[in-house]
């Protein structure tokens, strides 16, 4: 969660060998005179305590995350990435309290490795933000505890991991997602920017990538990890000026050479991001070719050719897509990676471009499913099941889950 630190990164379902992460050692992060006498920045202006009191999340003590997640029991760890761990849990509906396992609402608690220096400001920006935000295409946070040096977070669960698994992970028990839900996923992840880029005091997200995009059981994007999220430039200044953070592979241009933030950073990143959507590729493999291994530079000159855009393509998609579309979403990712900042559209017009690209069909697929899982909806955190009558639902929820492992089911 936007933390950097030099260990390998594990996740029970994925491993994504060298640990991705970077941060600057030599610029400094401006964030306190950036935001002076505003009210905009997350550490600089609000105290601990003030985060803290003014969310309406529930405190969670210790124990009760001990007993909802079986003691950290390592057969309840969903993953784990530079915070810590994540673990499947259960709580109570309506007290939140811990449940016996099976019973109540799944949740997953993302427990803070003691051994990281920088986790607390992670913990407290992901409770400032989340916290106090809602969107559909959010993560819900559900509360926090802190006692003694224990820093955890509790989120909804969701049942299909993330975007990241369902994209990279091989084995044969793994469908390749397809096209309609490539696009739902982007067009959600999407949207969840645009929003973050459209509140009052606009917030630029800064580590967006396939991990931190996660999905329910309708392939519903919901974004997660605000730990490096900052509040946007105020006044007439045109940037925010940080201390590089964030994930090889994903981070804009300018972003790296000078520290300047803006929204547009975001939209950069979010072009990587739909070029691994395309193609299935991750941003940075050393183990491709010689000249393959950073996937936007490999893929940048095809996007703008007619006749070979189709080489960046997933050849797993086998064709689900019409040329005209495979077009248009190659057109959206170029314009996402434009070098100039100000070339890039904004979140709004990357949502409006991808919504004219889902076809009728699958819009239509989609938004059905969505209105079928709202009128079932949850118990025990997971969707009722499906008769007979929804094929189009059990369709999708037929996809592979993101691990081999039970706690997905
Ligand atoms: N709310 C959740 N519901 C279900 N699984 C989750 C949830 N949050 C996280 N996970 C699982 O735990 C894994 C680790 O998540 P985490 O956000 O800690 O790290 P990451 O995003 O993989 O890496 P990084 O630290 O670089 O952001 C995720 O990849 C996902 O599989
Ligand atoms: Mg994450």
């Amino acid at each position: 969660m936007g933390i950097c630190w030099s260990r390998y990164k594990v996740d029970s379902q994925f491993h994504t060998g060298e640990d991705s992460r970077y941060v600057s050692r030599d610029a400094h992060d401006n964030s306190n005179t950036d935001s002076k006498g505003s009210s905009t920045s997350v550490s600089a202006t609000r105290s601990e305590g003030e985060i803290l009191q003014s969310s309406k999340i529930k405190s969670f003590a210790f124990s009760e995350l001990k007993n909802s997640t079986r003691n950290f029991r390592p057969d309840s760890v969903l993953g784990e990435g530079g915070f810590g761990s994540v673990f499947k849990g259960w709580i109570d509906e309506q007290s939140l309290a811990a449940s016996k396992p099976g019973t109540g609402i799944v949740i997953a608690v993302k427990r803070l490795n003691k051994e990281g220096l920088q986790g607390h400001k992670e913990w407290l920006a992901e409770i400032n933000y989340l916290g106090q935000l809602s969107h559909p295409n959010l993560v819900k946070l559900l509360g926090y505890c802190l006692e003694d040096d224990h820093r955890l977070l509790v989120y909804e669960f969701m049942p299909k991991g993330s975007m990241e698994n369902h994209l990279f992970r091989r084995g044969s028990s793994f469908q390749p997602l397809s096209w309609s839900v490539r696009m739902k996923v982007a067009l959600g992840a999407a949207r969840g920017l645009a929003f973050l880029h459209g509140v009052a005091n606009q917030i630029i997200y800064r580590d967006f990538k396939t991990s931190n995009i996660l999905l329910d059981s309708n392939f519903n994007a919901k974004l997660s990890d605000f730990g490096l999220a900052r509040d946007g430039p105020t006044g007439d200044k045109s940037h925010v000026s940080t201390r590089v953070m964030g994930t090889y592979g994903y981070a804009a241009p300018e972003y790296l050479s000078s520290g300047h933030l803006t929204t547009k950073s975001d939209v950069y990143s979010f072009g990587v991001v739909f070029l691994e959507i395309l193609s299935g590729k991750k941003a940075i493999d050393k183990n491709r070719p010689k000249g393959e291994h950073n996937l936007v530079d490999w893929a940048k000159p095809y996007l703008n050719n007619k006749r070979k855009v189709f080489r960046v393509f997933d050849p797993r998609l086998e064709g689900q897509h019409s040329p005209k579309r495979a077009l248009q979403a190659a057109e959206i990712a170029l314009q996402c990676l434009s070098m100039d900042p100000k070339l890039r559209p904004n979140m709004d017009e990357v949502v409006t471009a991808l919504e004219q690209l889902q076809s009728r069909k699958d819009k239509a697929k989609n938004d059905q499913i969505d209105v079928q899982s709202n009128r079932q909806g949850y118990s025990n955190g997971e969707p009722k099941s499906r008769g007979s009558t929804e094929p189009e639902a059990a369709r999708v929820n037929a996809y592979p889950r993101p691990s081999a492992s039970p706690l997905y089911s």
